[in-house]
Order: structure tokens, then C-alpha cells, then sequence
């Protein structure tokens, strides 16, 4: 094993990516794409630095390392539950870094960390591949600090499993989520939704707030979801 990885679940880590979404996810095309994305969040729900943060499916890193360098937190928690993953992001962060991160191997539906850990987490394009992702959504409310924010970027099937895509690729096939059923599972499990920018028939970039002292329940005015 890496130096520095944990393997918090000996028997998680079977679940891969296929080679064509590994490619994708380690190119510059996804990390502009990132960048873009992390400039969305900054602008609707800013954070402040010195926040401990948790990255959940943190692929090869890139998104990590961005995270590190514009939110300057005091703790960063990365987790993904493929080892192949969580190698190349210590690869990544082992060739100098702004903080220093905490990786792991972990299942989203069953997160490796204490309860109100975080007072944020991040997933870039995870959780449409959980299965559990109902599970995976009840373990982010559980980690999170009162108050905490989780920004998300997430696909529709109709992206990734339509006629072409669904042979280039494979993700799970049952209990699929749209923005409809992204949006009753987050109030099922307490998660305000805040912001979000949806495009139809493709995916959303949205931040959920754990209701806590400062943030009360909005009344969904906010949400375009
Ligand atoms: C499409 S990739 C995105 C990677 C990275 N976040 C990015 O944006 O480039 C999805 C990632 O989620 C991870 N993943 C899939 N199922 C997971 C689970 N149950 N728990 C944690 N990570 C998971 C995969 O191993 C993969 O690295």
C-alpha cells in the first residue's frame, strides 16, 4: 500500500472505473471543468479558510488539490473507494501541496469518519455512482458539522446511460436519481438544498446545508431544482 493511505474498509475497494472514465477524469478537460465548477460554488456559498473539509470520490485528485489551494482548509479529508484512486491522489498532493491531506479508502454509504467532522464536504460527479446512494446522502448529513455546507456536481442517467454512453461506461443501473429525487432525499435526510443549477436531461451543481444555528430551513424559494 501507498505510504500515507489508509485502508480504513479491507473489503471496499472492488468497485473500478472503467478505463474510459479513468481517462476522463484524470485530463485537462476535467480539470477545466472542475475549475469552473469550484467558481460556481465560491460565488453562491462562499467558504471561509481553516474549514476541515471532506472530498468524498476524490478520483485522482485533481479536485483535492484545487480545494487545497483555494480554500486553504485546516484539515482535508479524502476518501474514494477505489485504492488505485486514492494512490494517485497521494501521488499528486506527495509532489508539494498547500495543505497536507488526510487520503483514505472508504465506501460513501459507509463513511470512515466520526460524525460531525466536516464543515464541508465536496463530491465531484460520485454519487451517481453509489448504488446506496440513498445511504451515501444520509452518511454526508452525518459527517457534516451543524451548519455545514455540501457542494455537489452530479449527472443524470440520462448522460450516462443513454444508448451511447451507457457501452462506453458502467455505473449502476437501479434506483437512479433525477433532480426530482435528489431533491426528496435531501430534505428526507435534512439537507437544505440552497443553490443549484440544473440542466435538464444532464446533471446539476447544487450546495445542501445541515440546518444548525445559523442556517434555518429556506423555503425552497432558493432552489431552481
Ligand atoms: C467520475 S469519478 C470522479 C472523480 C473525481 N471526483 C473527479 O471529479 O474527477 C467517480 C469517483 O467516485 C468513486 N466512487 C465510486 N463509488 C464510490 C463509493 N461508493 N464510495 C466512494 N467513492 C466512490 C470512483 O472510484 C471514482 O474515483
Amino acid at each position: 500500500m501507498a505510504r500515507g493511505v489508509v485502508e480504513c474498509r479491507p473489503w471496499v475497494g472492488r468497485m473500478k472505473l472503467d478505463p474510459l472514465e479513468r481517462w476522463f477524469v484524470n485530463s485537462p478537460m476535467r480539470q477545466a471543468m472542475l475549475a469552473l465548477v469550484l467558481r460556481w460554488f465560491r460565488a453562491v456559498l462562499p467558504l471561509n479558510p481553516g474549514a476541515d473539509i471532506l472530498e468524498i470520490g476524490c478520483g485522482a485528485g485533481a479536485g483535492a488539490r484545487m480545494l487545497a489551494e483555494q480554500f486553504k482548509p485546516r484539515r482535508l479529508f479524502l476518501t474514494d473507494i477505489d485504492f488505485r484512486m486514492v494512490s494517485l491522489t497521494q501521488k499528486r498532493f506527495s509532489q508539494g501541496s498547500p495543505s497536507p491531506a488526510r487520503l483514505c479508502v472508504g465506501d460513501a454509504a459507509r463513511l470512515p469518519f466520526r460524525s460531525e467532522t466536516a464543515h464541508a464536504v465536496f463530491g465531484f460527479g460520485f454519487l451517481h455512482h453509489v448504488p446506496a446512494w440513498r445511504d451515501g446522502l444520509a452518511e454526508i448529513h452525518r459527517v457534516l458539522k451543524p451548519d455545514g455546507l455540501y457542494y455537489f456536481e452530479e449527472y443524470y442517467p440520462s448522460l450516462y446511460q443513454n444508448f451511447i454512453t451507457r457501452r462506453l461506461a458502467t455505473h449502476p443501473k437501479h434506483d437512479r436519481f433525477n433532480g426530482c429525487e435528489l431533491r426528496k432525499e435531501f430534505a428526507k435526510v435534512k439537507l437544505d438544498l440552497r443553490c443549484t443549477l440544473e440542466l435538464k436531461r444532464f446533471g446539476v451543481l447544487g450546495v445542501g446545508v445541515k440546518m444548525g444555528r445559523k442556517h434555518r430551513s429556506s423555503d425552497g424559494g432558493a432552489c431552481l431544482l
